[in-house]
């Protein structure tokens, strides 16, 4: 391995829901220039976003990778980019291309320039067969192709660092809610979309059942995980490296619908299940992060009625 280019970051698929906040906050911590946003998008032309620099990049474009690699300096990936469940279930197969391609461009690219890599996992690792409360050890079946390729990326992230000593580390984040970007094509987007629609309308047609359980997590929780992790001793990390579970919240479609109507009194849903079903059914009610807090400590701080207020009142 060469030594890295530099020290600044580099972030793919920047410009989706994770990315707008963790772009933001990595620039708080490292300087604006150091930060390098990227996409196979370009960015809005009345978006403030990104605000510093981006590039327009492809993650199947492994030349273009390297040779961003090279001329900005970088020493650390956080590789973002990848195709959500909902829209997997449509098009299984650009899924399986962007989200087990992308990685392995990243994590070749970081093998060659001894990158440091953070490589997102999902809950979606999960399938049928797992524990309601599934833990770190779980079995891993997942019957979405979105899961399979997060099951793939964990085991090639694990696999760089065991075989090549790429410092690789990731999260299985829950369904994540956030207001600054919307979410980007998966089955946990309704946790999402209902807030706007109950300010904006008063009224959400909510694509899962009313009883639908699935762990979820408000969005500044999951960028200080992404932080913490990438700032833990490299000794404190054990085999759960590729993939911890985090846990952060969990309530049903109609517990939060709840919540949101006993803010805004006028609010109704109505739950009206499609595809998107199947897949929720698929996965957990919740994890067990014992790991996460074993190894590098960590602990959600937002309950649901913290992430509930949060939401109103910045969406507002
Ligand atoms: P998102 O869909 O909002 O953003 C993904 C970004 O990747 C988009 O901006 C898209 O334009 C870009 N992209 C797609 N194909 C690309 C390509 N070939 N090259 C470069 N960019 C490409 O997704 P997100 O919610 O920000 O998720 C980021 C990561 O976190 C993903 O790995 C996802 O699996 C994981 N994750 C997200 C959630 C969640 O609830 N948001 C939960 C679990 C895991
Ligand atoms: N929130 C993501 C999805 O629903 C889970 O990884 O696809």
């Amino acid at each position: 391995m060469a030594e890295p280019p530099g020290d600044r970051i580099l972030v793919t698929g920047a410009l989706g829901q994770i990315g707008t906040e963790l772009v933001s906050s990595l620039r708080e911590s490292y300087g604006k220039d150091n930060v390098i946003a990227t996409d196979i998008r370009v960015p809005d032309e009345e978006s403030s976003f990104p605000d510093g620099p981006f590039s327009n990049l492809s993650v199947l474009d492994g030349t273009g990778m390297e040779k961003i690699i090279q001329e900005e300096g970088i020493g650390t990936v956080y590789h973002l980019a990848a195709i959500l469940s909902a829209t997997g279930e449509k098009d299984p197969e650009l899924c399986q291309r962007v989200n087990v391609g992308g990685t392995v461009c990243v994590l070749e690219a970081a093998r060659d320039f001894e990158l440091k890599v953070f490589a997102p996992s999902s809950i979606a690792v999960f399938g049928p067969d797992s524990p309601d409360i599934s833990l770190q050890s779980s079995p891993l079946n997942p019957t979405t192709m979105y899961g399979k390729t997060k099951v793939t990326g964990e085991i090639l992230g694990l696999n760089y660092w065991k075989q090549y000593g790429v410092d690789v580390r990731g999260l299985r984040f829950p369904g994540l809610i956030s207001w600054k970007a919307p979410a980007g094509g998966g089955t946990t987007d309704y946790a999402v979309d209902i807030f706007r629609a109950a300010i904006e309308f008063g009224h959400y047609e909510c694509f899962v059942s009313e009883d639908t359980r699935l762990p979820m997590m408000y969005m500044d929780d999951a960028i200080r995980a992404t932080e913490r992790i990438m700032e833990a001793d490299l000794e404190s990390l054990g085999d759960s490296r590729a993939g911890y579970n985090i846990k952060g919240i969990s309530f049903t479609a109609g517990e939060l619908a709840d919540k949101i109507a006993e803010r805004i009194p006028e609010f109704t849903c109505d739950f009206i299940p499609d595809f998107r079903q199947k897949v929720a059914d698929s996965w957990p009610n919740d994890v067990d992060d014992q790991p996460a807090r074993d190894d590098w400590g960590w602990k959600a701080d937002y309950d649901l009625g913290r992430m509930v207020d949060e939401m109103i009142s910045n969406i507002s």
